[in-house]
């Protein structure tokens, strides 16, 4: 099994160009079961969730290809297929999301149920709920969940108790757009990534309206068909070297992203003390003069929040920073993995039920450490890129899922980072 290797201290600096949004790909992809003719999809990382919903699509009758320009070419060629088979879907749980489609496109959707996650309970009753409010007939049996009947319109609440549900909306807005009637979302999910896929869907012949709100209008139509699409920058990564960036101290850019999306996080990076230089599509942390971290709070919460996907990363900055500071996670109350790991560096963290409480170090120091899931292990790395002597991140088949050539990029701006191979 491989493992990255992070020796500490190395000056950085240069620019970073950010990959295709992996969470906005994935549902995109999954719309393709809905629609009647070929797509071509740009700007789609290439990742192993990315890898993982093609295999889906393949074995439910879509063509997924990528061409020669790096573009993805989808079409679905048969339509008779209708179950994602549980040794595909237990690999990720985002494969959840072509139930709607397979429902709505051909009638009967059947997928497996999907198993428990390190970032605690996670369960889908508000896909559920979303899809049984606009006409599903919900079965849930031999660790399969069925969707069947037709797809009628309805109006249907998506929040629960820890905000709305990103993949969830994705699931019924997807449905509703081929349904026979009028569906209203109401605490639909903000993120631009539920954005992202209302739009294509849009481009695609949908008619949805209200996106970008928590009220989402969708008029069904009879058919879908393929469009050209460019998937939107992704946010996490950008703010994944932007947090590295400040970690540092260093001159380094994030080059071909949405600061729009970015506003939390550049709000709270700002707070922490980094001097960041926010352009159209990229954002420069200029180095301060005593590069000092300054102890700041952060609450994780659903789009415009701070995100939870951040949260790991923003960890490891607080571990260097001057103070206290207090993480509290509002969208996955167990998501802490990383605290244990971080704290096997030298990270002096502390957990109070949903939060951390976090006593700033100057120095860390490497050890090996366990990679708990992908934003987990990018916060190891971090952590690895300011400790002194080398850090040994392991499991990191997480970070292949979701970090588009890591190494690469990081080692484009001066880190000394390196893949092991186990053998
Ligand atoms: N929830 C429910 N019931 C449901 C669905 C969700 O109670 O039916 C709860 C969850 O347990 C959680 C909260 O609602 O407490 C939000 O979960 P959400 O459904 O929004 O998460 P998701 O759609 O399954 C996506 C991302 C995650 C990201 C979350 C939150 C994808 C593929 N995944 O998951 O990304 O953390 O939204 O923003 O888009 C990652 O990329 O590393 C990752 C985990």
């Amino acid at each position: 099994m491989d493992r990255i290797r992070v020796r500490g201290g190395r000056e950085l600096r240069g620019s970073v160009t950010i990959s295709g949004s992996k969470n906005a790909a994935l549902p995109i992809l999954a719309a393709s079961l809905l629609v009647d003719g070929p797509i071509v999809l740009k700007n789609v990382p290439r990742l192993k969730d990315i890898d993982n919903m093609c295999r889906i699509l393949t074995s439910l009758g879509v063509r997924c290809e990528r061409q020669p320009d790096g573009a993805l070419a989808l079409e679905a060629i048969d339509k008779t297929k209708y179950s994602a088979p549980y040794d595909l879907v237990r690999t990720m749980r985002a494969s959840f999301v072509v139930l709607g489609p397979l429902w709505a496109r051909r009638g009967l959707g059947r997928v497996s149920y999907p198993g428990g996650c390190v970032l605690g309970h996670r369960p889908v009753d508000l896909h559920l709920k979303g899809l049984r409010a606009i006409g599903a007939s919900i079965d849930v049996r031999d660790g399969y969940v069925t969707a069947s009947g037709p797809v009628e319109g309805g109006t249907v609440y998506l929040a629960g108790n820890y905000g709305s549900t990103v993949l969830g909306t994705a699931n019924v807005v997807m449905a509703a757009a081929l349904g026979k009637g009028v569906t209203y979302i109401e605490g639909a999910a903000l993120e631009p990534e539920v954005t992202d896929l209302c739009h294509f869907l849009n481009a695609c012949g949908a008619q949805i309206d209200g996106i970008g709100s928590h009220l989402l209008v969708i008029e069904g139509v009879e058919t879908l068909r393929g469009c050209e699409w460019s998937v939107i920058p992704d946010r996490i990564e950008a703010a994944t070297y932007l947090t590295c960036a400040g970690m540092l101290n260093a001159p380094v850019s994030v080059d071909a992203v949405e600061p729009r999306h970015m506003i939390a996080v550049i709000d709270r990076l700002r707070a922490a003390g980094l001097d960041l230089e926010v352009g159209r599509s990229s954002i420069t942390n200029v180095p301060t003069p005593d590069g000092k971290l300054v102890a700041t709070d952060v609450t994780t919460l659903p789009y415009p929040g701070f995100p939870t996907d951040i949260q790991a990363q923003f960890m490891a900055l607080m571990a260097r920073a001057s103070g206290v500071s207090v993480i509290t996670e509002k969208v996955y109350p167990e998501r802490f993995m990383h605290a244990n790991e971080l704290a096997r560096l030298g990270a002096r963290i502390r957990r109070e039920g949903p939060s951390a409480i976090i006593e700033g170090t100057e120095t860390l120091s490497g050890a090996p450490v366990m990679a708990s899931d992908l934003r987990a292990s990018a916060g190891l790395i971090l952590a690895g890129l300011v400790a002194e002597g080398h850090t040994d991140v392991r499991r990191v088949y997480h970070i292949d899922r979701g970090y588009e050539r890591i190494e690469q990029k990081l080692q484009g701006i001066g880190a000394d980072i390196e893949r092991i191979s186990d053998g």
